[in-house]
C-alpha cells in the first residue's frame, strides 16, 4: 500500500522520520542519552583488532560512512570492501576482528559468500539486516536489526537511513568502551541522534525546492557529485540513486579527487552536485566547487545556513539542509539525494520502484 504516495519509493523516503526514530530507540537509551545495545556481543570491542565491513550498493556506502565513523570515535582500525570484491580475494583476517555485514535483504549472494569467507577465517560475524528471516541472519553471530519495515522500491532509502543511524550507535557504543570518548562526548552525539527524526521532517519540507532543481537535472546526460570525508560515500550514494531510477549516468568522487581527472569533463552542460554541510572540511569542498565554478559548471549545493553564507551568492541551485552536528550530517545529506534522484526519475517517466534490469533482492552473483 502506497498510502498517499505515487510510489513506494516516495513512501518509503517520508517514513523515514518515523523509520529513525523506531530504529534509534531500540539502540538508545532516550531519557539516559546513552547508547543501549540490547543484543548480546559475542565479542569485546575494547579488544577488537579490526573491523572489516563487507556489503554491496548502498549497504557498501553505508558501510564507507561507518569506517570515518568508527575511525575516528573508537580508533579502530576499518576496511571496507564490496562483497564481490572481498570474497574473492580472500584476504588474511586477524586475531580477534569483527567482520560486519550489511544487507537490507539478508540474502545477497555475495555478501552472504563474503560472511562465510570471514567464519570460516575465525572471525566474529556481526550483521547489520532488515529481513531478520534472512540466511544473512541466521548464519551470524550477532545480528542488528534495522527495524525500519518491510523496503519494497528496488532504490533503497529508509533501509539505508536505518543502517547509517545503527552504524553510528555501534561507533558511539566503541568508542566508549575502547576508552575514546568520555560519557560526556558519548552524550553529545547521542543527542545529535536522537534529534535527527526531527531534521529529517524539517529536510522533507524542502522537497517543493529539491523538485524545481530536479527538473533541470532530468536533462543532463551525466552528473557529477562530490563530497569529502564522511560526506563522500553520500557523494556515491547520490550517484547510484540516480543512476538506478532515472537511467541518466553519474558519477561519485572524493572532492579533492576532481583535479586528477573529473574536472576535464566539467563544462555548462554537466551539473555537479557538491555535498557540503558545515564541518571542518566544507571550506575545502567549497573551494572545489568554486574550481567547476569557474570553468562554467552548473553547480547544485546541498549544505545547511552556514554554508549557504560561506558559498555567498553565485550559487544558483542551493538545497539547504538543517543544522546539525556533523557526527549526524551524513545520515541527513542522504535525504536530498534520494529525493533529488526520486523527481528527477519521475521527470524523465521511468519506472521509479522497478527499475529496468534491477532487482531487489540480488541472490545471484
Ligand atoms: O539487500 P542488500 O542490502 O544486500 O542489497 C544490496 C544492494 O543490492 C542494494 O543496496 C542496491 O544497491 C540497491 N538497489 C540500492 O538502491
Amino acid at each position: 500500500d502506497k498510502g498517499n504516495h505515487r510510489h513506494f519509493m516516495a513512501k518509503e523516503i517520508y517514513e523515514q522520520p518515523e523509520t529513525v526514530s523506531h530504529t534509534l530507540a531500540h539502540y538508545l537509551d532516550l531519557a539516559g542519552e546513552t547508547v543501549k545495545l540490547r543484543e548480546e556481543l559475542p565479542f569485546d570491542f575494547a579488544k577488537l583488532s579490526r573491523l572489516t565491513i563487507t556489503a554491496c550498493g548502498t549497504a557498501f556506502y553505508a558501510g564507507l560512512v561507518a569506517k570515518y565513523w568508527f575511525e575516528r570515535y573508537a580508533r579502530l582500525p576499518v576496511d571496507v570492501d564490496v562483497a564481490s570484491e572481498f570474497r574473492y580475494r580472500e584476504p588474511p583476517l586477524p586475531d580477534n576482528g569483527l567482520t560486519l555485514v550489511i544487507s537490507q535483504s539478508g540474502e545477497t549472494a555475495d555478501t552472504l559468500a563474503a560472511l562465510r569467507y570471514a567464519a570460516k577465517e575465525g572471525q566474529h560475524i556481526a550483521a547489520l539486516v532488515n529481513v531478520q528471516e534472512s540466511t544473512i541472519a541466521r548464519e551470524s553471530h550477532v545480528i542488528f536489526p534495522t527495524l525500519c519495515g518491510p523496503e519494497i522500491a528496488v532504490a533503497s532509502t529508509k533501509a539505508t537511513t536505518a543502517q547509517l543511524s545503527i552504524l553510528a550507535s555501534l561507533a558511539i557504543a566503541a568508542g566508549q568502551a575502547r576508552g575514546v570518548l568520555s560519557p560526556s562526548d558519548a552524550h553529545a552525539l547521542v543527542r545529535a541522534l536522537i534529534e535527527l527524526p526531527r531534521n529529517i521532517s524539517e529536510m522533507l519540507r524542502f522537497e517543493g525546492r529539491v523538485e524545481e532543481i530536479s527538473r533541470n537535472l532530468s536533462r543532463a546526460k551525466d552528473v557529477l557529485y562530490l563530497g569529502r570525508g564522511q560526506l563522500y560515500p553520500i557523494a556515491l550514494e547520490g550517484a547510484l540513486k540516480l543512476k538506478e531510477i532515472s537511467y541518466i549516468h553519474a558519477e561519485g568522487y572524493a572532492a579533492g579527487e576532481l583535479k586528477h581527472g573529473p574536472i576535464a569533463l566539467v563544462n555548462e552542460e554537466m551539473p555537479v552536485i557538491v555535498v557540503a554541510p558545515s564541518d571542518e572540511l566544507m571550506e575545502k569542498t567549497l573551494s572545489n566547487m568554486y574550481e567547476v565554478a569557474a570553468r562554467g559548471g552548473k553547480i547544485i549545493l546541498i549544505t545547511d545556513a552556514e554554508g549557504k553564507a560561506e558559498a555567498g551568492g553565485g550559487i544558483d541551485d542551493i538545497i539547504e539542509m538543517p543544522r546539525v552536528h556533523p557526527f549526524v550530517a551524513p545520515i541527513l545529506a542522504a535525504v536530498p539525494v534520494q529525493l533529488l534522484a526520486y523527481h528527477t526519475a519521475v521527470f524523465m517517466g521511468t519506472d521509479v520502484d522497478q527499475p529496468r534490469n534491477l532487482a531487489k533482492s540480488v541472490t545471484v552473483e
